[in-house]
């Protein structure tokens, strides 16, 4: 195989994607011709049941942008999607056996090129699966990059993690990302909406972040985001709200590594005061 296989966290299954299609980036041509009429048919109607709750659950930007995906009935072609997309950010997406290593999945963000899982999920995964498919990352993550402030700020996390890689902190800026680009809520004028692509792809977390009594919904406050552990298999209990993603864009833009320090001293003592 040209490339190792990835696993984030603790898990019995070995990761699901074909890697020995992958490149030395990571990289592999989406194999559309793999594609069954089973797996167009549940993009289909994973599509359709998200579309129906995105008003007033998504944000402006999100709903605006969404039939740049293209036709909802099958899985879209990647490079008819880079047409429009590289033509409105000068962004590109490319194809990923699954997850990919921090320094490759930084080093494409970092050149604009978003990496796409391009497997979907079986038929008994259809209401929920923990490892991103091509669902996941077309239709929660995608649609954002159209628009030119999250674009900028995408490629800007993406330097900010190859620096972070260099500070040993990779594992703070990836709360960041969590709480942010999967998990973010956003305030509009006329209320409360998700940005982040977790929310958007799962039809019982749009409806629960937004709506409901129970989590807490916090101002973003950077370093607050980094002292901050996520689960990952439920509904998160804290969301993170910006009012624009300019906002978003300039509370990242400082530089980040006293704050990486601080957080560090903070955990090892709490860590300390354990033993
Ligand atoms: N400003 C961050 C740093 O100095 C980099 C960054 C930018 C990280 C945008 C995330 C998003 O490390
Ligand atoms: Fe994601």
């Amino acid at each position: 195989m040209a490339v190792d296989p990835v696993v984030y966290g603790a898990s019995e299954r070995p990761p699901r994607g074909d890697y020995s299609r992958a490149q030395t980036d990571y990289t592999c041509p989406q194999h559309y011709a793999a594609y069954t009429d089973a797996d167009h048919d549940t993009w289909r109607r994973l599509y359709e049941r998200q579309a129906a709750l995105v008003a007033g659950r998504a944000c402006d930007v999100f709903i605006r942008a969404l039939p740049s995906l293209g036709p909802s009935h099958h899985i879209p072609r990647f490079e008819q999607i880079n047409e429009r997309l590289y033509k409105a950010t000068g962004w590109e997406i490319v194809g990923v056996p699954g997850l990919i290593p921090e320094v490759p999945f930084f080093t494409l963000l970092a050149n604009r090129k978003f990496p796409v899982t391009d497997w979907i999920r079986k038929p008994e995964e259809f209401d929920y699966i923990v490892e991103p498919d091509v669902f996941h990352d077309l239709f929660g993550h995608v649609p954002l990059l159209f628009n030119p402030v999250f674009a900028d700020h995408m490629q800007e996390y993406g330097k900010g993690g190859l620096k972070a890689h260099g500070l040993g902190a990779c594992e703070f800026l990836a709360r960041l990302y969590w709480y942010t680009i999967e998990f973010g809520l956003i305030r509009q004028e006329d209320g409360l909406r998700a940005f982040g692509a977790g929310i958007l792809s799962s039809p019982g977390e749009l409806r629960y972040a937004v709506e409901s009594p129970e989590p807490r919904r916090l101002p973003l406050d950077i370093e607050r985001v980094m002292r901050t552990r996520y689960k990952i298999d439920t509904f998160q209990q804290t969301y993170f709200v910006v009012d624009s993603f300019q906002e978003l864009f300039e509370k990242t833009a400082p530089d980040f590594a006293p704050t990486y320090e601080r957080v560090r001293e903070m955990e090892e003592e709490l860590a300390a005061n354990a033993a």
